[in-house]
This record gives C-alpha cells, structure tokens and sequence, in this order.
C-alpha cells in the first residue's frame, strides 16, 4: 500500500481539495490519500464550503472528510507527504524525527515546477475564484503525481 497525505495550515481549504482530487486520480486499491492540518483550529469539522462546492464542479465529492491535525506518527504511516506552501514546509520539517522522515515531505507544486518552490496560496480569505484556481493548480500537479505513483507501483 502507498500512502500520500496532504498537509496545509487548517486542513479545511487546500489540503482536502488536494486529497480529494488525487484520490480521484488514485482510485486503485493499492494507494492511501489522506489530509491534514498543521494547525488544530478546525479538528473535527468538514471541509470549508468553498472547497467542497468547487470540488462538486468538478465532480468529486470531499463533503464527507473530516479535518484533523498532523501528528508525527504520520511520518511512519505515510510514504509522500506534500505540503502546500513553505510555512507548511518548515512547520512540518521541524517535527520530522529524522532524515529519512524529512526526506519525504515536498511542496506540492514542485512536482509540477520541479525546484521552483512555487507555493499554492491560501484561498481562505479570498473570494470563490481563489478556490478554484487552486483547484487547477492542484489538478495539474496531482496528475503527475498520480503517473508518477502509478509507473513505480
Ligand atoms: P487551509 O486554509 O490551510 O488551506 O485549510 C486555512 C483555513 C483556516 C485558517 C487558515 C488557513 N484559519 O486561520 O482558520
């Protein structure tokens, strides 16, 4: 089983899109994709409902996903961790317990824009189109992910 878990800040905006959107790339038996949040302001609650609109546009449905906060046995659980921005990045390369652990967090859209450090920005005090306009940027960048994962399993 590969396991992939997407990290952003509240895990309410960008991170259950991200999760969302490979899982519907991922859909064999084989792939794990879950979130979280390196903050615990929103522990429990669904997803904001600006990400889950713009994911039912596009015909995926995050309504059901529960936020929850990062926790550092998610470095033994899980095999790829993407972060969405670099304040993800340090907070969670902070709680890595060793090299092999850090060595798997990456920011997201260097899969896309390999070495760019392009951040996916928080949509959550803008407006709808902040929404889906991380939702294309998080397509694009899930698609290769979801070749990448699927050549090497
Ligand atoms: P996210 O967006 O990190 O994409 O889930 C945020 C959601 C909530 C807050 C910040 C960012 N907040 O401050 O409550």
């Amino acid at each position: 089983m590969i396991k992939i878990l997407m990290v952003c800040l509240g895990n309410i905006c960008r991170s259950p899109l991200a999760e969302g959107i490979l899982h519907a790339k991922l859909t064999e038996d084989n792939f794990f994709v879950d979130s979280a949040g390196t903050a615990g302001y929103h522990i429990g609650s669904q997803p904001d409902i600006r990400s889950v609109k713009v994911a039912k546009n596009h015909f995926i449905d995050i309504s059901k996903q529960k936020c929850r906060q990062f926790c550092v046995t998610d470095f033994d659980n899980f095999d790829y961790i993407y972060v969405m921005d670099m304040s993800n990045y340090r907070d969670i390369i902070a709680l890595a317990p060793n090299e092999n652990s850090k060595q798997k967090v990456h920011l997201i859209l260097n899969e896309l824009f390999p070495n760019e450090n392009i951040e996916v920005p928080d949509p959550y005090y803008g407006g709808d189109d902040g929404f889906e306009q991380v939702f294309q940027m998080l397509d694009k960048s899930c698609e290769v992910i979801a070749k990448k994962l699927k050549q090497n399993s």
